[in-house]
């Protein structure tokens, strides 16, 4: 399976993202969003996994929270489907999802990312990529946006072009982030702990007072680091607390 409805693109070389681990590659030149035609062929259980799934315009990205994932022109969008499997929790997946990113933008772009947990990535403070994860019975999404080629001129977010002056080639971002996925997928599974020690040191706003919501709760604190399962250390003033899962994290400044 290669190309969806058969729209050719001038960005995308299919055969070249159709190696390795992946099983196939779905295109379309426009979609409202890469995660929800993931769920639907899941749903008509069509897909060969690991798949990706990708477009040259997302019309109605989602982000985390119910939040929408605005994509301009020059952002990559894609979901990687991957069968689902019990070695990874979550919380790691979410980890090894970010941290390949960190990784790419580090070795292959010579920026100095952070990881914004669990899986947002900021360079110079302002967000270039998030991830949004959603599971299936049958298939893991990993959804993944990249501002890459536009430009937002914002206090909140940038983009590669933003940060190195000119333009770059969508295709070998691409592939070089499926490559990094595995990667780290692979040192997440071998070597755990130190996997889990990297993340930490790419976190961002670590050793500083935190703000986060998680559920209900609204959680203030010094970040500390990371536990062995992924999750984040935050010292309150009545002690230690693991937080699993975060709506909202931002620094008390
Ligand atoms: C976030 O930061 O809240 C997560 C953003 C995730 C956006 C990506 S773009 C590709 C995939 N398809 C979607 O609809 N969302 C994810």
């Amino acid at each position: 399976m290669l190309n969806f409805e058969n729209d050719p693109s001038s960005i995308f070389d299919l055969e070249e993202l159709h190696q390795g681990n992946v099983k196939s590659v779905l295109f379309k030149l426009e979609m409202d969003s890469t995660n929800d035609l993931a769920v639907k062929l899941l749903q008509q259980n069509t897909l060969k996994l690991p798949a990706i799934i990708l477009t040259e315009m997302q019309r109605a990205g989602r982000g985390r929270g119910n939040n929408q994932w605005i994509t301009s022109e020059g952002a990559l969008t894609f979901s990687l489907v991957l069968p689902p499997n019990s070695q990874l929790q979550l919380t790691l997946l979410s980890l090894v999802a970010g941290l390949s990113i960190v990784r790419m933008l580090e070795t292959d772009y010579g920026l100095q990312p952070e990881l914004k947990w669990p899986n947002d990535v900021l360079v110079t403070e302002k967000k270039i990529a998030g991830i949004l994860i959603e599971t299936k019975p049958n298939g893991w999404i990993v959804g993944v946006g990249i501002n890459v080629n536009n430009i937002l001129s914002l206090d909140s977010a940038t983009s590669l072009r933003e940060q190195l002056g000119q333009q770059q080639d969508l295709q070998k971002t691409v592939s070089r982030q499926i490559q990094h996925f595995y990667a780290t997928q692979t040192l997440a599974f071998e070597q755990p702990q130190q996997f889990v020690e990297q993340c930490e040191k790419q976190l961002a706003f670590l050793g500083e007072e935190i703000e986060l919501v998680s559920g209900s709760q609204t959680v203030i604190g010094k970040l500390e680091g990371l536990d062995r399962s992924g999750g984040l250390n935050v010292q309150t003033t009545t002690g230690v607390q693991t937080i699993h899962s975060a709506t909202r994290i931002r620094p008390k400044r």
